[in-house]
């Protein structure tokens, strides 16, 4: 019998939970959760006997790869994928999948919930700015960045974009498509930032690219800490004392900025982007559904490690 494993160190929903199951019952899949777990040893051990793996952000690296000798295939329940090893996954024939779009809108509505606190001064008292009438620029242009584009629409807010495989679409949705990210940079009063953290998008933000940035200007990012040059960013920020930062994913060094920039930057405790029922719902089903697929028509849509 097929055998799924649900690793979730950030655990889904009930309502998300209720869904998987029924949609692995149907299939007549057995299927076993580990939740909230602290130590990988955990999952190495829940791994042994997995024909397939739902995962969040969970690491899978080579080790939980060498101990899951049935594995055939994992779905990372959301986007971004730089937490599974693809390609020690491919050696061993194992596919990977993502859930591409399923969980966009909740982290786009918190990249604009991100840029609203910046603007009012993290709600402090004192006098901010509005959305309306002011330029965010989105660096990317996936299913989060064109719900951004969506939302900020109904906001008054003019949307600008910097793209190089999205190009005509966003044309063709009103978007302004910058010639460079300097270009991007320099014309927004909001940047929010929709890379992956994979090939030219790493530290892709960088102090040559900030110093672009004009006056006041808020950089929103719940993408990946990688996509940002952490030390460009502080020393950016030590020369520009009226720039804001405010990230769903906390930098290394958070204490530095601590000691530096107070009332300028705002940090998710713990990632929070799709930490919601519907995105939970959306992205977990699409999960096991993904699975079930596979499995029963040998459908490899999602892969991301060909
Ligand atoms: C994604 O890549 O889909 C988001 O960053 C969500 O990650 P999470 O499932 O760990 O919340």
């Amino acid at each position: 019998m097929t055998n799924v494993l649900i690793a979730t160190q950030k655990s889904f929903a009930e309502k998300a939970v209720s869904q998987i199951v029924s949609t692995l019952e149907s299939a007549d899949y057995e299927y076993s959760f580990l939740e909230n777990y602290s130590s990988k040893s955990e999952l190495l051990d829940a791994v042994k006997t997995a024909d397939a793996m739902i995962v969040r952000s969970d690491i899978v690296d080579e080790e939980v790869l060498a101990a899951a000798a049935d594995l055939k295939i994992i779905v990372r329940a959301g986007s971004g994928y730089d937490n599974v090893n693809i390609e020690a996954a491919k050696a061993k024939g194992v596919v990977v999948m993502n859930t591409p779009g399923q969980n966009s809108n909740a982290v786009a509505e918190l990249a604009v919930g991100l840029a609203l606190y910046g603007l009012r001064n993290m709600f402090s008292g004192t006098s901010g700015g509005e959305l309306r009438g002011r330029t965010i620029g989105l660096h990317g242009y996936g299913y989060v960045a064109r719900n951004v584009h969506r939302i900020v629409h109904g906001f008054g807010m003019k949307s600008a974009v910097y793209t190089r495989y999205s190009k005509s679409q966003a044309v063709s949705e009103g978007l302004l498509v910058t010639g460079s990210l300097e270009e991007l940079y320099a014309m927004s009063d909001v940047v929010s930032i929709h890379v992956p953290a994979r090939g030219e998008h790493i530290a892709s933000v960088s102090f040559d690219v900030l110093k672009h940035l004009k006056n006041n200007a808020i950089v929103v990012n719940t993408a990946r800490k990688e996509v940002v040059n952490e030390e460009d960013l502080i020393n950016f920020m030590r020369f520009r004392p009226d720039v804001k930062y405010m990230a769903d994913v906390q930098p290394d060094r958070v204490d530095e900025f601590t000691k530096h920039f107070k009332g300028r930057f705002f940090f998710t405790p713990k990632k929070m982007g799709a930490q919601t029922i519907e995105a939970n719902i959306n992205a977990g089903v699409a999960a096991a559904e993904q699975i079930v697929s596979f499995f029963q028509n040998g459908d490899k849509t999602f892969q991301v490690n060909k």
